[in-house]
């Protein structure tokens, strides 16, 4: 079974403390059990692009709902698929929380991702697993990559009990068949493992910006 770990660095590292960053992560496992996913912020894109060690996938943090044209402050899916961009995190809940995101936004950069070919990384705590997948088609649900990722567990230290992260799996199964689920909030490499036992893989925020530390949790998922 294939395993996703995905770094969302969020808004931190500048081109210096990311040389840094793909330094301490140095080169990952190389095989094809696990896919490892690094999100930096857009500035950074580029470099990881030309920098990345050989298995890295470039992955985006957010993306426009709209295509290219006069969207002052946006990046299109377009731009993203130029810088080898492969998976685009969507609906995290800090851009629901601090920029207003809707279920409906968060659909149409959906749209806007599977058409230059990206994967979707689409976030979901229980309140909203219902109304976002109402926003989106049969063919949308089965072509992303979901990430449950509970509020309370984001940058808290506090995790949810792994029969719960099972049991909130089943109930995105019945609006997500077929698609990997990931778990994500406060993930690291001591509790990595368990999660894996009932997901396809894991999504890691605060403890990512450690390159060594993120590396310890890829060598883990690879080994499980
Ligand atoms: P955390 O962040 O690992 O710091 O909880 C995860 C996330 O927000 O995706």
């Amino acid at each position: 079974m294939k395993r996703y770990v995905l770094a969302n660095l969020k808004a931190n590292k500048t081109a210096k403390e990311f040389t840094t960053w793909l330094a301490d992560f140095g080169t990952p496992p190389q095989t094809d059990t696990v896919e490892i996913i690094v999100a930096p912020p857009s500035t950074l894109l580029t470099q990881l692009q030309t920098e990345r060690a050989v298995g890295l996938k470039v992955g985006a943090q957010d993306v426009s709902p709209y295509p290219l044209g006069a969207y002052t402050g946006a990046i299109a899916a377009q731009q993203l698929a130029e810088l080898s961009v492969q998976y685009c995190i969507v609906g995290h809940s800090e851009r629901r929380q601090y920029f207003y995101e809707t279920d409906v936004d968060i659909a149409k950069k959906i749209v806007e991702l599977l058409s230059f070919g990206i994967t979707p990384v689409l976030c979901l705590d229980e309140p909203y697993i219902a109304s976002q997948a109402q926003q989106l088609s049969e063919e949308q649900r089965t072509a992303v990559i979901i990430a449950y990722e509970p509020k309370a567990a984001i940058g808290s230290g506090h995790t949810p009990s792994v029969g719960h992260v099972e049991e909130v799996s089943k109930n995105i199964r019945q609006y997500f068949s077929s698609v990997p689920i990931l778990y994500g909030g406060s993930v690291d490499e001591l509790n990595c493992e368990e999660f894996l036992l009932v997901t396809d893989g894991v999504l890691v925020g605060t403890a990512c910006l450690d390159g060594r530390q993120f590396a310890q949790i890829v060598a883990k998922c690879a080994a499980h």
